[in-house]
């Protein structure tokens, strides 16, 4: 196992002690929260009663294997925590994801739970967001013209793709990601990105970030 592999998992190990019987969960996506979901599994299998909203489909469909209740956010608008990943972190907790495509849903997930727990290892930690590619969901009419809007904020504007032909979202849509390099102020980009018409998310998740648990070597960074 590579040590950023034992890192999510020691990052995993303590999300786990924040669950409580009866919760209702935000289930995030990526590797880490593929960590975090085989033990929770583990822990439901030994009597632990909780639910589950899904933040993408391959995450539903792993939760369905181990055995994890799984819910909606139309019948729990409100959930106790939410735990997800991050492509990266800054010094204030903010937050750039979508590197596995999920954000849309993600977003919706995490910003409705009581708390928010980031549960990464410590590549994910920088000075300032912008090296990782900032992902943005748009609808695929007209994605060129969205591409060249994106463009005219100062990055390269790559369509996503897999195998030679585009990425689809869980939603059907298409993935811009934006090449910043660095962004200096994130709440002024977020804005300006949104005001695009046809972007339906950005990947900035900003001012909703409770607790942040850093897999570090053999122990674990808790930031609240
Ligand atoms: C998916 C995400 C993930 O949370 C992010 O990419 C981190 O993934 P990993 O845990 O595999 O490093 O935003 O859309």
């Amino acid at each position: 196992m590579t040590n950023q592999s034992k890192q999510k998992v020691h990052a995993a190990r303590k999300a786990i002690e924040y669950v409580e019987d009866g919760m209702v969960l935000g289930l995030g996506t990526g590797s880490t929260m593929d960590v975090f979901l085989d033990l929770l599994g583990e822990r439901v299998q030994a009597g632990l009663q909780i639910k589950g909203v899904p933040t993408s489909v391959k995450t539903e469909q792993k939760a369905k294997q181990l055995g994890i209740p799984l819910t909606t956010l139309s019948d729990h608008p409100k959930l106790d925590l939410a735990f997800d990943g991050a492509d990266e972190i800054d010094p204030d907790f903010q937050l750039t994801k979508g590197g596995g495509g999920s954000l849309l849903r993600e977003k919706m997930v995490d910003v409705t739970a009581k708390q928010f727990i980031v549960v990464a290892d410590e590549s994910k930690m920088v000075n300032q967001l912008g090296a990782f590619p900032l992902p943005v969901e748009v609808v695929k009419f007209g994605w060129d013209s969205i591409r060249e809007q994106l463009e005219a904020l100062g990055c390269d504007a790559v369509l996503r793709e897999v195998d030679g032909l585009p990425f689809e979202t869980d939603n059907d849509q298409f993935i811009i990601d934006c090449h910043f390099h660095q962004i200096e102020n994130p709440h002024m980009l977020r804005d300006q990105i949104k005001s695009i018409v046809g972007v339906v998310e950005v990947g900035l998740f900003l001012d909703m970030t409770d607790i942040v648990l850093v897999g570090v070597d053999e122990e674990v960074i808790i930031y609240e």
